[in-house]
């Protein structure tokens, strides 16, 4: 009998809202709760807030506890923040109720390096539950990490890798145009860097361990570059509203490495440009044989990391418990089609 998977959602921020959005609409997904600690959220009707042509009760609930023990749930997805410390307590909640965990905190995709005692706690506390917990995203999650890794299965050797995602932030969500700084003076975009409150695209060393594992590649160093700044040579407004003046910061690059004996094995190159110019994923793989792959307009970062979740729902599942990584779940797809037996 077809049944549907049933989900709770933690964290309704602009992300949240779009992967919450997505869910109503599958068929083949019932949404059981939604929880956030934003005081502006709590005791909202879901249907106000997000995209949602049904007429449905779910209120949001600030409790995670409450809502554990009172819905049944295969999944609880998180969308509340990038870093694995911050999301570890919803983590450890939601192991210990028995239920399977997808998040879209850009750390989780491959954290066993530079988390690698939590790592090793999330770990052990999913076997012992018998859950799975997974990291995602578009970007950590696929793009520049699993893509590459899928790519290379043609190749009799591979020499180096780089993926280069040139997208234009001005079409992003607010948080995320924040985030790299758009807008700011050079000098208030320094200041942001050091100060840590900029921290230009979050997860490419995860997505550099995750294919030098996968490939089994040899490297001496990983390097993350500084985040670049380039300022604009003419007035824009971006989506939310807001003019650019010439002079201020319109782009961010993020860059990292992966070096062996000075020459670059893998380099991953980020750049979130607001303004017009040519959009696209692009990954090159020098090896025998040599292969180029591009993404004309590239994979919308926000619709696709609100896929990439809600597809990767059926997978987890049936996945064996611990903490996983994309490379170690069944071949990622579409799944609006797929029931729970
Ligand atoms: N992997 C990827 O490809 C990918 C793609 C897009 C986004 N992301 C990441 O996903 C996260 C969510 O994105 P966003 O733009 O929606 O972020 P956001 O604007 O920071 O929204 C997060 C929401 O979660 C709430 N929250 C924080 N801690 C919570 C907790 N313990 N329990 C319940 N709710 C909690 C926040 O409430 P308060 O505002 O009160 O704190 C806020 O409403 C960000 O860290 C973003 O960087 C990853």
């Amino acid at each position: 009998m077809h049944k549907p998977f049933e989900i709770i959602q933690v964290g309704l921020g602009p992300m949240g809202k779009i992967i919450t959005s997505l869910l109503l609409k599958r068929q083949n997904i019932l949404l059981r709760g939604v929880v956030d600690i934003n005081p502006q959220l709590i005791d909202k009707k879901l249907s106000d807030l997000v995209d949602c042509d049904k007429d449905i009760d779910l209120i949001i609930e600030s409790d995670l506890n409450a809502v554990l023990s009172r819905e049944k749930a295969d999944v609880v997805i998180i969308a509340t923040s990038s870093s694995v410390e911050k999301i570890f307590p919803t983590i450890e909640k939601v192991v210990k109720s028995g239920i399977h965990v997808i998040s879209i905190c850009e750390e989780l995709p491959y954290p066993f390096q530079y988390q690698a005692e939590l790592s090793k706690k999330i770990d052990i506390l999913a076997k012992d539950n018998n859950v799975t917990v997974v990291g995602t995203g578009i970007n950590p999650g696929y793009l520049m990490d699993l893509l590459p890794i899928v790519l290379t299965a043609p190749l009799q050797s591979v020499n180096s890798i780089k993926v280069t995602r040139m997208m234009n932030s001005a079409k992003r969500r607010v948080p995320f145009q924040k985030k790299i700084g758009t807008g700011l003076s050079v000098s208030e975009f320094h200041r942001k860097i050091n100060e840590k409150e900029i921290t230009g695209h979050v997860g490419l060393t995860q997505s550099i361990q995750m294919i030098v594992t996968a490939l089994g590649l040899k490297y001496d160093e990983i390097i993350e570059l500084p985040p670049k700044e380039i300022i604009t040579t003419k007035d824009f407004t971006t989506s939310y509203g807001e003019t650019v003046q010439e002079g201020y910061v319109c782009r961010l690059q993020s860059k990292a490495l992966a070096k062996k004996q000075e020459k670059e094995v893998i380099t991953l190159d980020f750049v979130a440009y607001a303004g017009e110019h040519e959009e696209y994923d692009s990954i090159s793989i020098e090896g025998i044989p040599s292969i180029e792959q591009k993404i004309r307009g590239g994979v919308h970062g926000d619709l696709g990391t609100s896929a990439m979740v809600a597809n990767l729902i059926p997978k987890v599942i049936t996945a064996r418990p611990g903490l996983l990584t994309m490379k170690d779940l069944p071949v990622p797809c579409n799944t609006e089609n797929i029931w729970k037996t």
